[in-house]
């Protein structure tokens, strides 16, 4: 019998953001294997077993279900919001290239979910209207001086910027140093958005300024969006405000 491994996104919440793609994938799958907290996600289903682990051992995770993939079964390696962004896709890829040629030739399929950039900003309205990236603040796999240099040039291409990874126990300071650079090109004005834990019962939106972000809670669940020159707040009676960045800029800024 010939394996196969499927990497699948679960999006950033509960199950209203799985696409019917995952939910089929999930449910053809032999064996699960995933951070603990997301396996929890997935409603059990009879004959499939779990291999629950912890967060820090993506590559011992993504060795072990590509080993059981080998012997035949049918492996579903879950991962939060979409498996390609900053998740287990490319840990499994980095697996299949160091590991034995064999692996090369196993199905491995990606299934696609809402990547928690996605779901914050349809949240507060439409951010991402106009030219953004994302970057992780995490500097476990890279050099918190590219960190730097990236959120520079980012903020002075006038990029409206996605931060993942935000702050951790370990990383308590690069958010508020990551602010300050920002403020090196833009103005206080520019709307920021700290969307927590969306999509979950615990999920809480705040949008506020760069000038006053540092004065805003964050941690290892928050997505914080920093918008551009361009970005607008829309002030609605009775209702959140709708941020958004126009589709079009007329002219190149200063
Ligand atoms: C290791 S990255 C994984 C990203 C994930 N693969 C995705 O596509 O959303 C973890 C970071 O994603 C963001 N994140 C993930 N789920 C989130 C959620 N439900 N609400 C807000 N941010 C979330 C946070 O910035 C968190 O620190």
């Amino acid at each position: 019998m010939s394996g196969r491994l499927s990497v699948i996104g679960l999006g950033p919440g509960d199950q209203r953001y799985l696409t019917q793609e995952a939910v089929n994938a999930l449910h053809i799958a032999d064996v699960l294997y995933g951070y603990g907290p997301y396996l929890d996600r997935v409603p059990a289903r009879d004959g499939q077993s779990r291999h629950p682990s912890d967060n820090r051992e993506e590559g011992e995770r993504a060795r072990s279900a590509l080993r059981h993939a080998m012997e035949g079964a049918h492996v579903a390696m879950v991962s939060g919001g979409d498996p390609g962004v900053f998740a287990m896709a490319a840990s499994v890829c980095e697996e299949i290239e160091a590991g034995p040629p064999a692996w090369r030739n196993l199905d491995v399929s990606i299934v696609p979910g809402i990547t928690a950039m996605l779901a914050a900003a349809a949240r507060a309205g439409a951010p991402l209207g106009h030219d953004f990236c994302a970057l992780s603040l995490s500097d476990n796999l890279k050099p918190w001086e590219t960190i730097e240099r990236r959120l520079d040039a980012a903020a002075d291409a006038g990029f409206v910027i996605a931060l993942y990874n935000p702050v951790s126990k370990a990383r308590p300071w690069q958010l508020s140093h990551a602010f300050a650079l920002f403020s090196r090109h833009l103005p206080g004005t520019v709307p920021v958005i700290f969307s927590r834990a969306v999509g979950r019962p615990d999920e809480s939106l705040t949008v506020t300024t760069l000038a006053t972000a540092g004065e805003v809670a964050a941690d290892m669940a928050t997505l914080i969006i920093v918008g551009s020159r361009e970005t607008r707040v829309i002030a609605r009676q009775g209702k959140s405000p709708l941020v958004y960045t126009p589709r079009a800029m007329s002219k190149v800024p200063a």
